[in-house]
């Protein structure tokens, strides 16, 4: 019965110390969960609010007309600089061109876009990847490590035909490349 006194003495004890520890914990459960809000807000109104950088619009209607996208100027042409570029259009549901070529171990700067709803492509396992939206121009460069060729399928949902939209890039030897490429001439491997 003696031993029976301190036990009581002692539960309120270890029951309000365990409350209170616990009570401490949920504050830093609370605290980080309304961290993580308060980030998500931030970033999110942060990106809605900030346009991304070095946007480039193109009027859809007169794409195929006037101006850096007309048929005759898309494929790749080397600049007076020597600085290679790639232009290319999309539409339901192939690329202009249907074959591209590049030249391997030098920078390759690519310039598309959409004719009518958003597509993209990625040139095999590379890292040439990007989406190609309607009035606006995606560019971006990389450089091609080996010659070889790549299948460049359309890797946005854009209609029924979307699984069979896909071009192809020839990655050539810089030497070749250099010997086929003329100044002011578009290149492309799309057999004439
Ligand atoms: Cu174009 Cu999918």
């Amino acid at each position: 019965m003696s031993s029976a006194a301190p036990v009581p003495a002692r539960e309120p004890d270890s029951h309000a110390i365990a409350i209170a520890s616990e009570r401490r914990w949920a504050w830093v459960v609370l605290a980080i969960m309304a961290l993580l809000v308060a980030m998500m807000v931030f970033t999110g109104l942060h990106w809605a609010a900030m346009p991304p950088s070095r946007v480039e619009t193109v009027d859809v209607k007169t794409l195929h007309l006037k101006g850096e996208f007309v048929e005759s100027n898309l494929g790749t042409s080397v600049g007076a600089d020597g600085k290679v570029t790639v232009r290319l259009v999309a539409q339901q549901y192939s690329f202009e061109p249907q074959c591209i070529v590049v030249p391997a171990g030098m920078p390759v700067t690519f310039r598309g876009t959409s004719t009518d709803t958003i597509h993209g492509f990625v040139v095999g396992t590379t890292n040439a990847n990007t989406m190609l939206i309607p009035a606006f121009v995606s560019t971006f460069t990389t450089t091609f490590a080996k010659p070889g060729e790549h299948l460049m399928p359309c890797h946005e949902y854009c209609g029924t035909g979307h699984e069979a939209m896909w071009a192809r890039v020839q990655v050539l030897p810089a030497a070749e490349f250099m010997a086929k490429a003329k100044p002011g001439e578009r290149l492309s491997c799309v057999a004439r």
